[in-house]
């Protein structure tokens, strides 16, 4: 069925897994996930960016994730990522999704408060819940010192009095995470006391973990040796992501492994067998792919299994 997560985030919370939210795009992205979920028996949030919306045709993306409800009867969230202002946000409560993002981070606390506060009177009206960033993402590298370490990853005091002022229903936080494949430039290193001190305050709010792909070298090396140009690339290690899932993490979002499982496999496929045109032919090496990526962490990084 199409839920919320409201009782999904109350079970991981409580334990030390959390729920995998991936981007999707087209039905093959779609499919490679609900596939390996159907599999590990693990609910879902797939979630639909703006750009998603404007490739795909928001109705298009709609029906796609109810066939993907109705094919495995798992527990699935429709859910907004990054919802950029109050209108973005009410038209997808108003298209039935369950869950909402609305992303004014990079607007002042009082006004990221205001945005957000009403964006949750909407949604709660409809049975929606939302979704909320304070903090800006930025690699530590970024943020070279102190100050502005402090500047840009998430206050936990903000945290309080954000949550408290919005009746947000979970809280994505900066603790050093950031959009992509190049998250870091040295040591990979979030600040996970900044993270247990926001937990601490918060009593119990589910908290949201955005950039978190590990950007596994297979897959880059996959991409480079079959014409792709991708050096550098680092993600967030796997043993981190189960660290914040065992605290406040209930949410941990992905969308870059996506990417680079499916193109791998997608350059592979098309470099090793130069003569083929079929789309089916490489579009299902590609879906393959996003499945055994995110069975793997189903299973051995979020351990959301065998919860349905
Ligand atoms: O947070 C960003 C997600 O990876 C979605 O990316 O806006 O290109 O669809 P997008
Ligand atoms: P990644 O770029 O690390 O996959 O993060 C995705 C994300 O946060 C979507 O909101
Ligand atoms: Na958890
Ligand atoms: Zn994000």
């Amino acid at each position: 069925p199409l839920v919320t997560s409201k009782d999904l985030f109350e079970k991981a919370y409580k334990k030390d897994y959390a729920i995998g939210a991936f981007n999707v795009n087209n039905m093959e992205i779609i499919q490679g996930i609900v596939d390996a979920a159907k599999e590990e028996r693990s609910p879902l949030i797939l979630q639909v960016s703006a750009g998603a919306r404007k490739y795909a045709n928001p109705v298009y993306l709609k029906k796609l994730v109810e066939a993907a409800i109705e094919d495995s009867g798992l527990p699935i969230v429709l859910h907004l990522d990054h919802g950029e202002s109050f209108e973005v946000c009410k038209q997808c409560v108003d298209d039935g999704f369950t869950s909402v993002m609305i992303d004014a981070s990079h607007h002042p606390l009082a006004e990221n408060i205001a945005i957000t506060k009403k964006v949750v009177e909407y949604a709660h009206a409809h049975g929606v819940v939302v979704e909320a960033e304070l903090g800006r993402l930025a690699g530590i590298e970024d943020a070279v010192n102190v100050s502005e370490k402090d500047a840009a990853f998430t206050n936990p005091d903000e945290a309080l009095e954000f949550v408290e002022k919005t009746g947000v229903d979970s809280l994505a936080i900066a603790i050093g995470t950031s959009h992509g494949a190049y998250k870091f430039s040295g040591e990979p290193k979030l600040d996970f006391d900044r993270l247990k001190e926001i937990d601490h305050k918060l009593k119990g709010t589910p908290l949201v973990l955005h950039g978190a792909s590990t950007v596994s070298a297979e897959f880059v090396d996959l991409c480079n040796q079959h014409g792709g140009t991708i050096p550098g690339a680092q993600g967030v290690p796997e043993e981190m992501i189960r660290k914040a899932a065992s605290m406040g993490v209930c949410k941990v979002n992905i969308d870059t492994d996506l990417r680079l499982a499916m193109t791998a496999a997608i350059r592979r496929e098309l470099y090793e067998n130069p003569s083929n045109f079929d789309p089916r032919k490489y579009l299902g090496p590609g879906r393959e792919a996003i499945k055994r990526m995110v069975q793997h962490k189903l299973a051995n990084v979020l351990g959301s299994t065998n919860l349905v």
